[in-house]
């Protein structure tokens, strides 16, 4: 079985050349290259991540992993073929699209995900969990920026590995991303062991909202202090980069990350009118709710006095009011 994976591995390892060079070097790779180019892809970023083309043959993949001796079995325990059961067949399961090969911590070739080139759905087509590639475990990007998240002592968590990809661009070399799924446990554990500071940068769209409160809350709950880096509406980290320039990116989102109290704060805010009465008792109310889950009294008094300063409250009926909430959650 150990065979197994490495067999796996060296599959992998084979394809991600393979798809790279007919990407570079091919006139087959000509239309997904002009594609990248387009979208900002340097050379260099190519070849550091190794990026590929998967020409749109059915069986190119397979062909010359056959020649090199891999079993068809092995391939399609491997999600690289797939076998149509109508015709008895195998067939490859990237076909006509760009490649980012997808590393395990120890930078093994385990996983693909391949875009489409039109915005054909699916987008993003990904390997299957496999003795090798478990979604849950992996994290885009890891392997190569375990050593910068420890000496900077941070992590920047990204919801695509595009974002991962230009952020790396943009300077910031201590970015990893989930896989097409929400963070698990086994992810947190994995940031966890490596560093204390995660500064999360999701789309600036609800589902990217949504996503960056549950990580953050996973993540402290985990033991990590957490940092939200919020974009625009509507703009993920690369639309960003690319319309604003990465000194812009690092200095105005990174740089300018908020506390998760501070950014469900900012949350709760949008669509409320504070300048009316109701929705403003309301929206203090959502903040102190929150604010109990604070276990520093003094962490808690600056968000309370924030409160006071601008809303023109006494501090006492705030810190009242707090109490009250803390007893009912009792
Ligand atoms: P997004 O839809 O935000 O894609 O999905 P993106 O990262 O901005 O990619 P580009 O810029 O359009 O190329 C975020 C992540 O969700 C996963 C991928 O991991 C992607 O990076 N995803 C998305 C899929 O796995 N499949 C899909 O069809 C779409
Ligand atoms: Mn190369
Ligand atoms: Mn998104
Ligand atoms: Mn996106
Ligand atoms: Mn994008």
């Amino acid at each position: 079985a150990l065979r197994e994976r490495e067999r796996m591995m060296e599959a992998h390892l084979f394809l991600q050349r393979f798809y790279h060079h007919l990407l570079v070097h091919t006139k087959e790779g000509q239309e997904a290259l002009d594609y990248l180019q387009k979208r900002g892809f340097t050379k260099e970023i190519i070849e550091e991540f190794q990026i590929g083309y998967a020409p749109a043959s059915r069986d190119a993949a397979l062909t010359v992993l056959r020649k090199r001796g891999f079993p068809q079995d092995l391939l399609e325990k491997a999600g690289i073929i797939v076998k149509r059961e109508e015709e008895d067949a195998y067939f490859d399961r990237f076909r006509g699209r760009i490649m980012f090969p997808i590393h395990d911590p120890g930078g093994n070739t385990v996983a693909f995900s391949g875009r489409s080139l039109s915005d054909a759905a699916p987008k993003y087509l990904n390997s299957p969990e496999t003795k090798i590639f478990q979604k849950g475990r992996i994290l885009f990007n890891f392997h190569r920026a375990r050593p910068k998240i420890r000496k900077k002592g941070a992590a920047v968590l990204f919801e695509g590995f595009a974002d991962c990809i230009s952020a790396y661009r943009a300077g910031i070399d201590n970015g990893i991303s989930v896989m097409g799924t929400s963070l698990t446990e086994e992810h947190v554990r994995l940031i966890r062991r490596n560093t204390d500071l995660v500064i999360l940068c999701f789309d600036g769209d609800s589902a990217g909202k949504r996503a960056a409160v549950r990580a953050g809350e996973m993540l402290r709950q985990g033991g990590c202090q957490v940092r939200v880096a919020a974009l625009p509406e509507g703009l993920d980290p690369d639309e960003y980069i690319a319309r604003y320039g990465p000194e812009k990116f690092r200095r105005d989102v990174i740089e300018n990350s908020l506390t998760l109290i501070a950014y469900k704060m900012q949350l709760f805010r949008e669509g409320k009118n504070l300048a009316d009465e109701g929705e403003r008792a309301r929206y203090i109310e959502e903040v102190q709710k929150e604010l109990a889950s604070l276990d520093s009294p003094v962490e808690q008094e600056i968000y309370l006095r924030q409160l006071a300063d601008e809303f023109s409250l006494s501090l006492d009926a705030l810190k009242e009011n707090q109490r009250k909430i803390q007893r009912a959650k009792r």
